[in-house]
């Protein structure tokens, strides 16, 4: 049967009612791909799930089909999010899919450029502020509280509903939940909903619980050092979160799943990133390599234990920051002339070689 979207897979896992709309863009049932080589080099059995194949490119469709379509059914006409670009992305798509009005307001200068180019192209209103993520959010959280606005960031508690059936998805493609699953973490609403999302399938199907390995930038990780970061800084823009609003339920589903939050540097990010998209042929974005460079170094300190089934949650695609890539990569066109004999001989002197 084709698939629908999450409203009407996982329905009897989501808080519908008759008056919901069934609002869909096709999210959801996203591929869960095995990783043969890092598998065999890092002594684990490593799987990926994409959530770049999602319809705005990110796992944040999940979350936002739920909260649009509870916010349509509450009569409200306007949403809004701060975001570091993803978040942005999907509301304005959903929003639009909806006939709802979509407001933004991002870090100036600090999102990516495919998400910008997506939230402008659904048609939100764009604001972008001489901040960060947490100053934004705190803004839009206020103008919640007293317009008739509804909040799409994670701490709308439809969000986390939505985002939790990637778990399910997770569980019915291995037939159980893994021994670990790894995650980036930024504003911590995605760890808290994958944890939610195993204790129900759990206890509805008996498909065990993973340990919660969670990872932030180094250079913004609040939870790991308890303390507010006032000015994060990473170039994995997405996770660029000095003070995550589900703080709490980050440490919770780490504790109760016998896990832990941890960091990775910017250049274990990168060279996680770049192994990914050359040794197995997946492109996804720097912030969703967090959880790959997770994996790596946990596997090397032995915290991870060697046999394991991991999944890596890849939350958003590689093509939503192209400057990043291109700056990873170095690998530039070689240009030439438009002459067929130039060209034959500069790519035989390639294969030679
Ligand atoms: N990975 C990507 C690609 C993200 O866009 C985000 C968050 C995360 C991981 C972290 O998820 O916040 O639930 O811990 N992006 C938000 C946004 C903040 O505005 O798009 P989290």
């Amino acid at each position: 049967m084709a698939w629908k979207g999450l409203l009407d897979a996982y329905g009897d896992f989501l808080p519908l009612t008759e008056a919901t709309p069934r609002l869909s863009l096709c999210e959801g049932n996203t591929p869960l791909i095995p990783l043969p080589r890092l598998s065999e080099e890092l002594g684990i059995t490593l799987y990926v799930k994409v959530e770049g194949a999602n319809p705005t490119g990110s796992f944040k469709d999940r979350g936002m089909v739920m909260a649009v379509a509870k916010a349509k059914e509450e009569g409200s006409h306007t949403i809004i999010c701060a975001s570091t670009g993803n978040t942005s992305a999907s509301a304005a798509a959903y929003a639009a899919r909806a006939g709802l009005r979509c407001l933004v307001v991002i870090p100036n200068g600090k999102i990516a450029l495919g998400k910008l180019a997506q939230a402008a192209m659904y048609g939100a209103d764009i604001f972008a502020i001489d901040g960060n993520f947490d100053e934004a959010l705190s803004m839009v959280r206020r103008l919640s509280e007293t317009a008739p606005i509804t909040l799409v960031n994670s701490v709308n508690p439809y969000r986390i509903e939505g985002q939790k059936t990637a778990a399910f998805e997770v569980c019915d493609q291995l037939g159980r939940a893994p021994d670990v699953l790894a995650i980036p973490v930024g504003n911590a609403g995605n760890i808290t909903a994958y944890w939610k999302g195993f204790k129900e399938y759990h206890e509805a199907k008996g498909t065990g619980l993973p340990q919660m390995r969670g990872f932030e930038a180094e250079g913004a990780a609040a939870i790991v050092r308890n303390q507010v970061i006032e000015q994060p800084e990473t170039v994995a823009t997405a996770i660029r979160i000095g003070n995550p609003a589900s703080w709490k339920k980050a440490v919770e589903a780490a504790n109760e799943s016998r896990g832990k939050i941890d960091e990775v540097s910017d250049a274990e990010i990168l060279a996680a990133y770049q192994r990914l998209a050359r040794t197995e042929g997946v492109f996804a974005e720097p912030a969703s390599c967090a959880a790959i460079a997770g994996v790596i170094k946990q596997r090397e300190r032995n915290e991870i234990e060697r046999g394991s089934l991991v999944v890596a949650v890849l939350t958003g695609n590689g093509l939503k920051d192209p400057a990043i890539a291109l700056e990873t990569a170095a690998i530039e066109p070689v240009v030439l002339p438009n002459d067929e004999q130039v060209v034959l001989e500069h790519l035989q002197g390639v294969v030679r070689t």
